[in-house]
C-alpha cells in the first residue's frame, strides 16, 4: 500500500517536473523567438530610419542639404513622380534654354536644384542619391573607377539592357567592353557609311515624295527619326533590314513603357516574381526578344559574307593583352544585342529630332549647315574623308547634345 503510494507520488512528482520542463523550453523559445524579431525589427529601423538619417546627417556638414528624409512621409520617390506627371503634363514649349529644357524633362532635378544648390541629396526609399552638377567633381567621379560604383538599377530594367555593358560592373564588364571597342572601331564604322548614306538616302526621297505632292502637310519627324535609326542599326550592326529587326524594335518599345513605369517607382524586392499581369507580358515581351535576336545571330553566323557587321564581331573572340582569349558566350552577345538596340535607337532618334528642331528655330544654321554639306561632299553626298570637313555640322551636333 505504502510502495503503491510512493510510486504515485514519484509519477507525480516526474509530471510536475515534466510540465515544468516543457514551460522553461517554451520560454527559452519564445524568448529566443522575441529575440530574433527584436534583432530583424532592429535591422530594418537601422535600414530605413537609422542610416539614412545617419547619411543626411553627414552630408549636410559638408554642405549637402536636399529634401528631407522621412521613411513613411514625405517619399521623396513619390513627389518625384508627381512632379513628373505634372511637367508631363503641360504642353511641350520648344527652346534650347536649358532650364526650361530641365525643367520639363527632369522637373525634381529642376526644382531641388533651384532650392538646394547644384549638389543635393535626395531619396530612392532608403537609398540615398547624390545629384552632382558640378564639372571638377563630375570629372573626379568620373576617373575614379574603383570608389564609384554604377547605380545598381532597378532588377526590372534588366529587361530592357540585358545583362549588357549599361548594367555591368568589374571583370566581366572591362571583357564585353573590350569585345565591344573593337566591333565598334572608327574603321570598321567609317565602313558602315554607305549603308548609313542609303537609309538616309531613302528617307529624303520619301519626303521629297511628300513634299511635291502638297502645299501643305504635317510630318511627326521624330517618328521618321525613329524609323532610320532603327533601319540603320538593323543594316549596320546586324546585317538584316529594318523589316527583320522591326519585330524586335516593337518588343523593344513595348517594354520600354512597362519598364519605365517600373524604374520611376521604389522597387520592393521579390515583386518581379509576382505573376501579375504586367509582370506576365514583361517576361513574355523578353523571352520573345531574345529568341528574335538569337534567330538574327544563328542567320548571321550562317552568311560569310557578313564578317564586317557588329554581330559576327561581338561573336568573334579577341585577345587581351596578355594575349589570352576573350569571348562572349551566346547569351552574353544576345544581351549587348538588347542594349544596343535599345541604346542606339532610342538615343540617336532623339538627339536627331531635337537638331532638327533647333535648326527649325535657327534658320541661319540650317543655311549655314546646308552650304557646307554642299561644298564639302561630292553631289550633297557625305563619305568617310568628308567627317572632318563638316566643321558647322559638328558644332550644331554637339550644341545639340
Ligand atoms: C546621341 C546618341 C547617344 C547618346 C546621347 C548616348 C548617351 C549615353 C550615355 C549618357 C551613356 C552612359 C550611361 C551610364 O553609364 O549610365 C551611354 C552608354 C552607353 N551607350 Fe550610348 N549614347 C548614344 C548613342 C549610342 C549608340 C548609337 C550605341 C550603340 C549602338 C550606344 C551604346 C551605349 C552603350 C553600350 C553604353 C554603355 C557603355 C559602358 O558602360 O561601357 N549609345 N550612352
Amino acid at each position: 500500500m505504502v510502495q503503491t503510494q510512493r510510486a504515485v507520488g514519484d509519477e507525480g512528482m516526474l509530471m510536475v517536473a515534466n510540465a515544468m520542463m516543457l514551460l522553461v523550453a517554451n520560454a527559452m523559445m519564445l524568448l529566443v523567438a522575441l529575440a530574433i524579431v527584436l534583432i530583424l525589427l532592429l535591422k530594418v529601423v537601422c535600414k530605413i530610419i537609422w542610416v539614412p538619417l545617419k547619411v543626411q546627417h553627414v552630408l549636410k556638414k559638408q554642405g549637402i542639404n536636399g529634401p528631407g528624409y522621412s521613411p513613411i512621409l514625405n517619399n521623396t520617390a513619390k513627389i518625384r513622380r508627381l512632379m513628373i506627371a505634372e511637367a508631363e503634363s503641360k504642353s511641350s514649349c520648344f527652346t534650347h534654354n536649358h532650364e526650361t529644357v530641365v525643367s520639363r524633362v527632369m522637373p525634381h532635378y529642376y526644382n531641388w536644384s533651384t532650392i538646394y544648390g547644384k549638389n543635393f541629396l535626395y531619396w530612392f526609399g532608403p537609398k540615398p542619391r547624390v545629384a552632382i552638377a558640378d564639372p571638377n567633381l563630375i570629372k573626379e567621379i568620373l576617373l575614379n573607377t574603383t570608389s564609384f560604383e554604377k547605380i545598381k538599377h532597378n532588377p526590372l530594367s534588366k529587361l530592357l539592357l540585358g545583362d549588357g555593358l549599361v548594367g555591368l560592373d568589374g571583370h566581366k564588364w572591362a571583357i564585353h567592353r573590350r569585345i565591344s571597342n573593337h566591333a565598334f572601331n572608327m574603321e570598321i564604322v567609317k565602313g558602315w557609311i554607305s549603308e548609313m548614306v542609303d537609309s538616309t538616302t531613302k528617307l529624303l526621297d520619301k519626303w521629297e515624295d511628300v513634299t511635291s505632292a502638297r502645299d501643305q502637310f504635317e510630318m511627326d519627324v521624330h517618328k521618321e527619326f525613329h524609323k532610320l535609326s532603327a533601319d540603320i542599326i538593323s543594316r549596320t550592326a546586324f546585317g538584316s533590314s529594318f523589316e527583320e529587326g522591326k519585330r524586335i524594335f516593337q518588343l523593344q518599345n513595348q517594354q520600354v513603357s512597362l519598364v519605365l513605369e517600373a524604374i520611376r517607382s521604389v522597387y520592393i524586392p521579390g515583386f518581379r516574381f509576382l505573376p501579375t499581369k504586367k509582370n506576365r507580358l514583361r517576361k513574355r515581351l523578353e523571352k520573345e526578344t531574345r529568341d528574335a535576336i538569337r534567330m538574327l545571330l544563328n542567320n548571321c553566323s550562317r552568311t560569310a559574307n557578313n564578317s564586317k557587321s557588329l554581330l559576327s564581331l561581338l561573336m568573334h573572340p579577341i585577345k587581351n593583352q596578355d594575349d589570352k582569349q576573350e569571348a562572349m558566350d551566346i547569351e552574353e552577345v544576345v544581351d549587348e544585342c538588347k542594349t544596343f538596340y535599345f541604346a542606339g535607337k532610342e538615343t540617336t532618334a532623339n538627339f536627331l529630332t531635337w537638331a532638327f528642331l533647333l535648326l527649325a528655330l535657327h534658320q541661319e544654321w540650317q543655311s549655314k549647315a546646308g552650304e557646307e554639306v554642299v561644298r564639302a561632299c561630292r553631289n550633297g553626298i557625305p563619305t568617310a574623308e568628308n567627317i572632318a570637313d563638316l566643321k558647322i555640322v559638328s558644332m550644331i551636333l554637339n550644341e545639340t547634345l
